[in-house]
């Protein structure tokens, strides 16, 4: 069985984050955009990683304002899915937000992505609203986004 560990990114390993991030979505990744981000005051980025082969097999990026918190972005490399690897992330991410004092944490989600919803749902977002038009797809087609929220509690880790 793969042993996933979750640690922060170190400085100099962006291209890792460029990789996973080509490996898992459509769109080009934002370079520029994600480099500044991650300079900005509550912004982080973790990695999971097979701790056996030493590879890295996901990202999450996430922020935290005040006592509200979103993940920016979150993927996994296509051949490590459903292995539990997003889930992993996604908890640490939350533990992340807690510690830096968030009380909720936020995603948008592609209506076209059914995946990402069942795994949002599974960890205990809630649907909380929808943005019509809001993604544009590398074929030009106009995708809604569905608004999701958890509420942080030390107690809701979910395996
Ligand atoms: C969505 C994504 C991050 C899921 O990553 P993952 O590491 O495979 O997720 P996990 O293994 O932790 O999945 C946990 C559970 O979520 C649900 N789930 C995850 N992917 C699913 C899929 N493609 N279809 C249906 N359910 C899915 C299942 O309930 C799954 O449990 P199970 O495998 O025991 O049935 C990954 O498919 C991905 O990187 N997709 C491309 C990028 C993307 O869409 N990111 C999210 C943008 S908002």
């Amino acid at each position: 069985m793969m042993s996933i560990l979750v640690r922060d990114l170190a400085l100099g390993e962006l291209e890792v984050v460029a990789e996973i991030y080509g490996a898992s979505f459509d769109e080009p990744y934002p370079e520029p955009v994600t480099a500044s981000l991650l300079r900005t005051p509550g912004a982080w980025c973790q990695l999971a990683i097979d701790t056996e082969a030493g590879i890295p097999l996901g990202f999450v990026i996430g922020r935290v304002i005040l006592d509200e918190s979103e993940i920016l972005s979150v993927g996994t490399v296509p051949a490590s899915r459903r292995k539990g690897v997003a889930t992993a992330l996604m908890n640490a991410a939350s533990e992340r937000a807690i510690s830096l004092g968030a009380k909720t944490l936020h995603l948008e989600v592609g209506e076209d992505n059914p995946g990402a919803v069942a795994l949002y749902k599974r960890l205990e977002f809630r649907a909380t609203g929808r943005r019509p038009n809001y993604y544009r797809r590398a074929n030009r087609r106009r995708v809604a986004a569905i608004l999701m929220t958890r509420h942080l509690t030390t107690s809701n880790k979910i395996q």
